[in-house]
């Protein structure tokens, strides 16, 4: 086997493997390392997100959503069902099933594409002719050199500081992915993307989940208006949200968790529960690279330092996805893989970061793109907004689930979109048609008179775009 690569990816992840992927297809001799390990020992690349983000938590949303749907919505249908029940064990063992699908379809998608898959920890050797030495230590112990290296070693969980993750009370989305029996008293720090959505999860099969949030807003990345109908719309489902609190002390004696915090107004309170998730952001991984041996330049935050190519201080050397700077997003990573993959072979490679979608898989889903009201304003840009409810949605009322808006924010004089917010049903499969005009740049009367299909969700989108003039039609 050869070990002389012209492209060698660290990290096999949405950045690395898509990297890995894409240097192939366009005939670079490439190899992919990535470290990740199943239960039985065995290679599960994917990264963080098929192993323990994205698709694990889609899988539990998923089942849970079908759970609260047939406990609390069937009956609207004329549906009844008698002694509902939920089988933890199984839904994890699925939630299982589908990562291992995952895991396996990156390994074809190796072959079939003739990336040479390495098990094991890559780091960096020294810097020799024409590339570097990379050494594998896996089951085996490997060296490699390459011509040009992708970093995609991702990020793992912030804990607090001086309260470790143990998994068992203490969980990252690593734990709060396999908890085994429904928590009677589930605690969330932090009410961000993972604090939602996991909290939802619980909270649906029957947990009280109260969420701590530092902050004094809720979802300050989101438009205020959609954050607002959001944090309504979890109240009312009994999501418990405490913003503004300041963690204090944190207790693992005795039987489950206490945390001792000062709230709003500063009042000392204690929760105890069962188990606490911690979801207060994520840290760049670098833990085993080597990075020193090269001189290759990390920030503050441990972050490598790229430029906006992805290129880092060294020749040949670029990084990507959770470990560089920008949002830690999946759909990121991967263009910004399949960016530097061209740009190795001398393409043009285009990763725009004003139309990188944003999704939160809630119920409702929140989603959006471009800029928010309150950036606009504090920008003092001249603007448009338009509105439409799901409530006046056709497609939204058959389908029982009318909570939320598409809201639009178009340039006042030229009628470009700058923004699209959404929350409400399919958000997550809504906001690509908002992607799609922004990227072509397009304005809201462009949507506006476009032919959407009825009824549809889609319907209401257009119908936001019309409302940027202020003509309506179901409203
Ligand atoms: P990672 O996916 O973290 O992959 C890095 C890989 O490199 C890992 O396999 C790691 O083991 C390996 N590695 C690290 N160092 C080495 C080394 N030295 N040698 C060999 N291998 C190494 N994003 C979305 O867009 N949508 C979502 O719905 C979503 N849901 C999420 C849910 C949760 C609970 C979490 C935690 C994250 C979620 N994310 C989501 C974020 C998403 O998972 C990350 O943005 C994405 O995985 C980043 O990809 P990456 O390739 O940069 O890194
Ligand atoms: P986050 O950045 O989304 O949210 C962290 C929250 O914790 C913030 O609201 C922050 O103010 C709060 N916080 C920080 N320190 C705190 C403290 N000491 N006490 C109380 N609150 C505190 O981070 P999260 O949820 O951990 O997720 C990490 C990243 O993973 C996300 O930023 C996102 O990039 C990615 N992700 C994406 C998903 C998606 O796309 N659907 C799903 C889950 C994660």
């Amino acid at each position: 086997m050869s070990k002389n690569f012209d492209v060698v990816v660290i990290g096999g992840g949405p950045g690395g493997y898509i990297a890995a992927i894409r240097a192939a297809q366009l005939g670079f001799n490439t190899a992919c390392i990535d470290e990740w390990q199943n239960d039985k020992g065995g290679p599960a690349p994917g990264g963080t997100c098929t192993n323990v983000g994205c698709i694990p938590s889609k899988a539990l949303l998923q089942s849970s959503e079908h759970f609260e749907h047939a406990a609390k919505h069937f009956g609207d249908h004329g549906i009844s069902l008698e002694n509902l029940q939920i089988d933890v064990a199984k839904m994890v063992g699925r939630k299982d099933s589908v990562v291992k699908q995952n895991n396996d379809g990156i390994l074809y998608l190796f072959k079939k594409n003739k990336v040479t898959f390495f098990h094991g920890r890559g780091s960096f050797g020294k810097a020799v002719e024409g590339g570097y030495e990379i050494s594998v230590a896996g089951k085996t112990a490997e060296t490699l050199t390459a011509k040009n290296v992708i970093v995609a070693t991702g990020s793992n969980a912030r804990a607090l500081p001086g309260v470790p993750f143990d998994e068992q009370k203490i969980l990252s989305n690593d734990g709060a992915l396999r908890i085994g029996a429904t928590p009677k008293k589930l605690g969330v720090i932090g009410a961000g993307v993972i604090g939602l959505e996991m909290g939802s999860v619980w909270r649906r099969l029957g947990a009280d989940v109260t969420i701590l949030e530092g902050l004094p807003v809720f979802l300050g990345a989101a438009d205020e208006q959609i954050a607002k109908e959001a944090h309504k719309a979890f109240t009312k489902q009994g999501l418990k949200i405490e913003l503004g609190v300041k963690v204090n002390a944190i207790s693992t004696e005795g039987e489950g968790v206490s945390i001792a915090y000062a709230d709003a107004k500063g009042a000392e309170r204690t929760l105890a529960v069962d188990k606490l998730i911690v979801s207060i952001g994520r840290v760049p991984n670098t833990i085993g690279l080597n990075p020193e041996a090269v001189g290759l330049q990390l920030d503050e935050r441990g972050a490598i330092v790229v430029d906006a190519e992805c290129r880092t201080n060294l020749p040949g050397v670029w990084a990507v996805g959770d470990v560089v700077r920008g949002p830690m997003l999946a759909h990121k990573a991967e263009e910004e893989g399949v960016a530097v993959a061209e740009r190795i072979a001398g393409q043009h490679g285009h990763v725009n970061f004003d139309t990188i979608p944003w999704v939160i898989y809630t119920s409702p889903e929140i989603a959006w793109v471009g800029q928010t009201e309150q950036a606009l304003k504090a920008a003092g840009r001249a603007y448009k907004a338009g509105t439409f409810p799901f409530l006046a949605n056709g497609r939204a009322r058959a389908l029982g689930d009318t909570t939320g808006m598409v809201k639009f924010l178009a340039d006042a004089q030229t009628d470009e979109i700058l923004g699209v917010h959404i929350v409400g049903p399919m958000a997550s499969e809504l906001i690509s048609e908002a992607v799609v005009a922004m990227e072509f740049k397009a304005s809201a009367e462009d949507i506006a008179r476009i032919c959407h299909a009825h009824p549809s969700l889609s319907e209401a989108t257009k119908e936001a775009a019309l409302a940027v003039d202020k003509r309506t039609l179901n409203f």
